[in-house]
Parts: C-alpha cells; sequence; structure tokens
C-alpha cells in the first residue's frame, strides 16, 4: 500500500506527540527528582513544564523542564549572583547523578540518564534527560536564573502555554505539530549544531510565521514556514509574554547566517519534494521529505 504524502506526514505527525508510555516515565523522573531534591532545599509546588507541558516538545524526547520554586527559607539565593543557585543545585545533581550525568548550564541544570537512541530516534519510550529550573515565584509570575547575563529572568510558562493553545486552535489544530516537525528538524544531528537556538525560537517565531490558517496540506504549510522563518530568523523576537529577555538574544549575526541558509534550503528542498508529487513521482516525495526531516518521516 503506497502512503500518500499528506498520509504520511499525519504519520509523522503522531510519532512526534507524546505517547502515555513516555509521559508516565517523565512522571516518573519528575517524582524521583522532586524526592530528592525536596531533601535538599525547601520547594514549594514544583511543576512539568516548557514545551512538554505545552506539547511543542519534539523527539527523542529530551531536556524535560522541571521548575521547582522555593520556599522562603532559601530567598537568600535571591539576593546572590544566580551562579550561586545554579552552582548548589549542580552540585546536589552531582552526588545522587554523578559528574558525568549532570551539566549546569545558562539557566538550568540537565541531568542525562544515560539512555541510548536506536534506530529511528526510538528510545523505547524513555527521557533522556530532563533540565531542573531552580526559580522563585514574583508576583503572578516566576523568577528564574541567568547564569550567562548573571541576571534573574522573570518568565511566566502559563502564559506561554495559553498562547501555543490559542494559536494551536485558531489553526485548526495543527500548529503544534507543525512546530515539533520543524524542531525535529532543526535537532538533526546532519546539522552539527542546531541552527535555530534556542529551539523555542522556533515556537515563538510560528505565532507570526503561520498565518492565514491551516491549508489543508501539510506540505504546502512546512515550505511556507520554512520560506518565512528564513526570511525572518534575523529580526528581535520578543518573549510572548513579554517579560523575559528576547528569545533570539542568542542568535548572533554568525548564527543568523548560517540558520538563513539551512532554512532557505529546506525551503528550497520542501519546494522540490511538492514538485515531485506533481510529477507522479510519489515515493520520491516521500524520500525527499524523509531526507529533509530525518528517520521520523515514515516511507510506508
Ligand atoms: N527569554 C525568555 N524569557 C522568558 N521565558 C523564557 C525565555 N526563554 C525560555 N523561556 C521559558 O522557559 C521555558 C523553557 O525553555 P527552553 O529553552 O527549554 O524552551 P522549550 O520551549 O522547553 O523548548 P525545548 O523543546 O527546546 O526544550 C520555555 O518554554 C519558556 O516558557
Ligand atoms: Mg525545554
Amino acid at each position: 500500500m503506497t502512503l500518500t504524502v499528506n498520509e504520511a506526514f499525519r504519520k509523522f505527525k503522531s510519532r512526534l506527540e507524546l505517547n502515555q508510555k513516555e509521559q508516565d516515565n517523565a512522571s516518573a523522573k519528575h517524582t524521583e527528582v522532586r524526592d530528592y531534591l525536596h531533601t535538599k532545599f525547601a520547594i514549594e509546588g514544583d511543576f512539568l513544564t516548557g514545551s512538554y507541558k505545552r506539547h511543542t516538545k519534539t523527539k527523542p524526547l529530551k531536556d524535560i523542564d522541571i521548575f521547582f520554586p522555593m520556599k522562603q527559607s532559601e530567598r537568600h539565593y535571591r539576593d546572590k549572583d544566580p551562579g550561586v543557585v545554579l552552582d548548589d543545585y549542580t552540585a546536589v545533581m552531582v552526588e545522587k547523578y554523578g559528574e558525568k550525568a549532570v551539566r549546569r548550564q545558562s539557566r538550568s541544570i540537565n541531568v542525562d540518564f544515560g539512555i541510548e537512541i536506536k534506530d529511528e530516534d526510538k528510545t523505547d519510550y524513555k527521557v533522556l534527560s530532563i533540565d531542573v529550573v531552580p526559580a522563585f515565584t514574583c508576583d503572578e509570575n516566576y523568577e528564574i536564573p541567568d547564569g550567562d547575563t548573571s541576571k534573574w529572568i522573570k518568565t511566566n510558562p502559563k502564559i506561554h502555554a495559553q498562547k501555543a493553545v490559542d494559536a494551536h486552535q485558531a489553526y485548526s489544530s495543527e500548529w503544534k505539530g507543525l512546530v515539533r516537525m520543524v524542531k525535529y528538524w532543526n535537532n538533526n544531528p546532519k546539522h552539527g549544531e542546531k541552527p535555530v537556538k534556542p529551539s523555542f525560537l522556533i515556537e515563538v517565531m510560528a505565532h507570526e510565521c503561520l498565518h492565514g490558517g491551516w491549508g489543508g496540506q501539510f506540505d504546502r504549510e512546512i515550505q511556507s514556514f520554512f520560506a518565512t522563518l528564513a526570511d525572518r530568523i534575523g529580526d528581535t523576537w520578543e518573549d510572548p509574554a513579554k517579560l523575559g529577555p528576547p528569545i533570539s538574544g542568542s542568535m548572533d549575526a554568525a548564527r543568523v547566517e548560517r540558520a538563513k541558509k539551512l532554512l532557505t534550503a529546506a525551503a528550497r528542498e520542501a519546494d522540490q519534494a511538492i514538485h515531485l508529487v506533481r510529477q507522479g513521482k510519489n515515493g520520491e516525495a516521500l524520500r525527499a521529505w524523509r531526507d529533509l526531516f530525518g528517520p521520523m518521516f515514515p516511507l510506508s
């Protein structure tokens, strides 16, 4: 049975969805890390968040964000350099998970569970890693440490989540799927470094780069999404919640140039794949989309 391009995209989309086993594994990891961190810091109301919570996380499933808002008794950290709380959380995580598994990042501590990525990006439904984010509440928002700028930045995951829900609804419930697909492209190891960094920027840009409503064909949607991303990757992209620093802050001139080149190439490849269908070359079109995206794009 041959698959049409649109059917292949539907399958691709569902492969990038979180399934129950993955959610169970994420929740087990959350519980494990929470139970441990509660013995080390005074934490109140930790929760799973980021693209995982919004269903804009791609596969293989890694870097799931967990916010750890701290109680008043830990407030002293807020008066110190953000590096201090990041260092202390890192040290505590190293105690349990070991030096090799733990990495301090700009705004979080990454714990890698050493899960192997198998053929076709499969991970046995396991979460590869999580990002622990120390936080404080600040009115209805949160403040999190930024080790790069040595500042505390404001954020509000609820606003990001609501905006994603609204965009998804306005796009016939196809918006999140399209975001996951382009994030999957962005994560492809063939690029070396991710073209768009952070990948949250793809979601932020999607608020403006997916416009005019769902047109009914995945290939055309993706083609024009890539083309618009290429066009606008050099713009300044503010935090959709208007709280934190611009999301495009780490796209310097060299990164913009490289991303523009790769996004333009992707838009062109997408165009060629669409052309193949017009020529009746369905199998070749599927192959072209798989080359573009990676192994989770189905050929059959
Ligand atoms: N500059 C910023 N200002 C305010 N909030 C931000 C900023 N950058 C990220 N965030 C918030 O922190 C969350 C976690 O950041 P992260 O970079 O992991 O993005 P993500 O959406 O989870 O994408 P990914 O799939 O790459 O993990 C984001 O989802 C967003 O809610
Ligand atoms: Mg994240």
